[in-house]
């Protein structure tokens, strides 16, 4: 269904998404999984854990129902299109649940007014010449998602570890850079992507496994740079840094960037933009000059262009001060009435702090264990009320067994958690860890 209107979808139909109640989550993207070059990866399609099994914990009061059919870009996706018991998926339910979510598609929400303030600082300087796409299915192909951006075929992007496999030939997008290739192709020169990201990861405060990016390209031909005297290829990253260092001061104000450059497998030269922001340098973007090879492979000959994809979770966090990326996600009252259409930046003021419960638990692991794996078990039984995964210790016998303990964070943006209940979700994470992983607990 959905999945062979893939490509097809492009354009802004207009449809809401059906959405579905608020399964609270949290998340934020981090530093780019493409700059690692070429990691191997050495996956193999056995999953240690299916993941439907991981749904039938017990409905807990926190928890709301799970719709079964959602309308995406004009596509209707039934449960069953993206989570099957079958060693080839690994999209679990609460994953599902955030498809029709689109927070970038509503003005009243931190991302969705961050997209906003973005798009204005485009309409602005270039006067309304980037077309605008929000709502692409992120139901996407291997060949989309990674081929047509050159991602190479060890690179660990593509691990069953990393990335949501609906099956071997289709994945959740793990960037909004899976819409690049197709844009040229349908003869776009300018536009900007916002979309949800699906991402397996380690959990805390600033990761989560759906977030939300912007992707930027735009064109030049031949006229365009050759008065200047330069090649395409400095002609279009001095354009682009322009551009973004523009885009952040409009975000910011007057703050301190710096330049560093960076491997992506789609562009050449690449770089990313950090700016200093409360003592620290912080990655906000990463972009480059087009391969000439996507530009070919899209009918593009004789041109040049520059990319840009952009966290925007990681930006909002900054702007409007959100402390835990699970927030975006909340549907309080209390999180959602701070914010309002067009008012970018003003400061979150925490409604109270509930404590935290910290729970640890030892096991010895196998040649299957990853940490996203045990992340995603934790998450299926305690979905948001967990702020954090933290490995503490580690270490081999003689043996050669290899032990691990990881402390988890349990705490409610919202409400205090009882013992009762704390005690229950460890309980339940024990079982599965043990019987989904096949560790053994010590
Ligand atoms: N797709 C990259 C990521 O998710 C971000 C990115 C980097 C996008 C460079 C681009 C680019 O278009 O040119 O980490």
């Amino acid at each position: 269904m959905l999945i062979h209107f893939r490509g097809a979808t492009a354009r802004h139909h207009h449809f809401m998404a059906v959405a579905i109640s608020l399964v609270q989550s949290t998340l934020f993207s981090k530093p780019s999984i493409f700059l690692r070059r070429n990691a191997l990866n050495g996956f193999s399609f056995s999953i240690p854990f299916s993941s439907s099994s991981a749904q039938k914990i017990q409905s807990h009061k926190w928890r709301q129902p799970v719709v079964s059919v959602l309308e995406l870009g004009g596509v209707e996706i039934g449960k069953d299109d993206v989570v099957r018991d079958d060693p080839t998926n690994n999209v679990p339910d609460e994953i599902f649940s955030k498809l029709g979510m689109q927070l970038h598609r509503r003005d009243q929400h931190p991302i969705g007014i961050l997209k906003n303030a973005i798009y204005d600082y485009f309409d602005a300087n270039y006067s309304n010449k980037f077309d605008k796409f929000d709502d692409l299915c992120p139901i996407v192909s291997t060949k989309e998602n990674f081929d047509d951006v050159l991602v190479p075929p060890d690179h660990i992007s593509r691990s069953y570890n990393d990335t949501y496999y609906i099956d071997p030939q289709t994945v959740l997008r793990c960037h909004t850079s899976a819409h690049q290739a197709e844009l040229l192709r349908r003869g776009h020169t300018h536009f900007l992507v916002t979309g949800d990201v699906y991402r397996r990861d380690s959990i805390d405060s600033t990761h989560y496994p759906v977030f939300h990016q912007m992707e930027g390209v735009r064109v030049f031909l031949p006229g365009d740079w050759e008065a200047s005297g330069m090649d395409g290829t400095s002609y279009a990253a001095e354009d682009l840094k322009k551009c973004l260092e523009g885009l952040a001061r409009h975000l910011f104000g007057d703050v301190e960037m710096r330049w560093i450059d960076t491997y992506f497998p789609f562009t050449n030269p690449s770089f990313e933009l950090e700016i200093y922001f409360q003592e620290k340098w912080l990655e906000v973007l990463g972009c480059g000059v087009t391969e000439q090879e996507i530009l070919k492979k899209s009918g593009k000959t004789d041109n040049v262009a520059w990319a840009f994809g952009l966290g925007l979770e990681r930006l909002a966090m900054v702007l409007f001060g959100i402390p835990d990326i699970r927030l975006f996600w909340s549907t309080d009252e209390r999180f959602t009435s701070q914010f309002s259409k067009g008012q970018l930046g003003v400061k979150f003021k925490p409604f109270s702090k509930y404590p935290p419960c910290y729970k640890d638990m030892s096991f010895w692991i196998n040649e299957s264990f990853t940490e996203n794996n045990l992340c995603e078990v934790v998450r299926g039984v305690a979905g948001d009320l967990v702020e954090e995964v933290q490995l503490i210790d580690n270490f081999t016998n003689k043996k050669g067994m290899t032990s691990q303990c990881y402390r988890i964070a349990y705490r409610s943006m919202e409400r205090s958690l009882t013992d009762e209940e704390i005690n229950e979700l460890q309980w339940n994470v024990r079982e599965q860890v043990q019987s989904k992983l096949k560790v053994v607990l010590r």
